[in-house]
């Protein structure tokens, strides 16, 4: 691999390290699944563990810089030059009904642009990973996004709405909408990090979702950049909100795909 940054080294070790104890997690689900307690309060556990553990591999290389997680809220307020941006599982339903579809996804932002990132699925062990300017990989393949030519012959992913969504119809409007000029139905994985990780690579052609949180998407950001991507915020100021809509696929099919969607900023 060509990425040599001390920041992607930190993160790419991170998540190996993590991912462990994520794998041992997921081993126990079966057993929990069948017990009457479930496995609920386990996954919250095994969420929280995870992320601490990332938290506290970062830290020890940059105790100062700004961390933006999923579960913890945000670290260090005053350092917004530069943070790391956490997901510590991307996919909790699938990991909590023993699917073996989730991802660990950290991006690393430098003055509000993502520099780096890995998104890591450890069951299949497929770590996806870029910097800015030296591409994006595969563990230690260069990936690229699809050659597609036609919205018609492209495989499209997307994910919600989620259940607290005050715009379920819109969501659906636009699923019809997509649904009716493509002729393979619409995947929805349950992983939004890893939708991203598809399309840099070439397996899903494009994905859109609204009302997504930065975390899901901010290692999948630089990945699909450096993979020859195209990404699409829909927004004025994206880089002030934490809640994003997002467009991401290859060139060919961008513009064709992006006029199904409704663009309105987050309220
Ligand atoms: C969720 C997944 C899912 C997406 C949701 C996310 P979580 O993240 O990425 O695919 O549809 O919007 O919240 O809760 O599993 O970390
Ligand atoms: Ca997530
Ligand atoms: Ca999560």
């Amino acid at each position: 691999m060509r990425l040599n940054s001390p920041q992607i080294n930190i993160i790419t070790r991170a998540c190996n390290k993590a991912s462990r104890s994520l794998i041992r997690d997921f081993g126990e689900i079966e057993n929990l699944q069948v017990s009457s307690k479930g496995p609920g309060d386990f996954v919250t556990s095994a969420d929280k563990r995870t992320e601490k553990f990332i938290i506290n591999e970062l830290q020890k290389a940059y105790p100062e810089y700004g961390i933006i997680t999923e579960e913890s809220g945000i670290l260090n307020k005053d350092n917004t030059k530069n943070r790391w941006i956490i997901d510590p599982i991307d996919g909790t339903m699938n990991f909590l009904n023993g699917i073996p579809h989730f991802a660990i996804s950290i991006g690393y932002e430098e003055d509000n642009e993502i520099k780096c990132g890995v998104i890591f699925d450890p069951i299949k062990n497929e770590m996806f990973c870029a910097e800015k300017g030296n591409g994006a990989y595969l563990n230690n393949s260069r990936i690229r996004v699809s050659n597609k030519k036609k919205l018609i012959n492209a495989l499209i992913v997307t994910g919600g709405p989620k259940h607290s969504s005050k715009i379920k119809e819109e969501i659906f409007s636009e699923f019809i909408e997509v649904s009716k000029k493509v002729h393979a139905p619409i995947r929805k994985f349950g992983s939004a990090a890893l939708d991203v990780a598809y399309v840099a690579c070439g397996r899903f052609d494009g994905y859109w979702q609204k009302e997504i949180n930065y975390w899901d998407i901010a290692a999948g950001i630089i990945i699909l950049k450096e993979a020859g991507g195209f990404i699409d915020f829909f927004e004025q100021d994206n880089k002030a909100s934490l809640k994003r809509n997002i467009l991401a696929s290859n060139s060919n099919i961008h513009d064709e795909l992006g006029g199904l969607i409704i663009k309105k900023n987050i309220e």
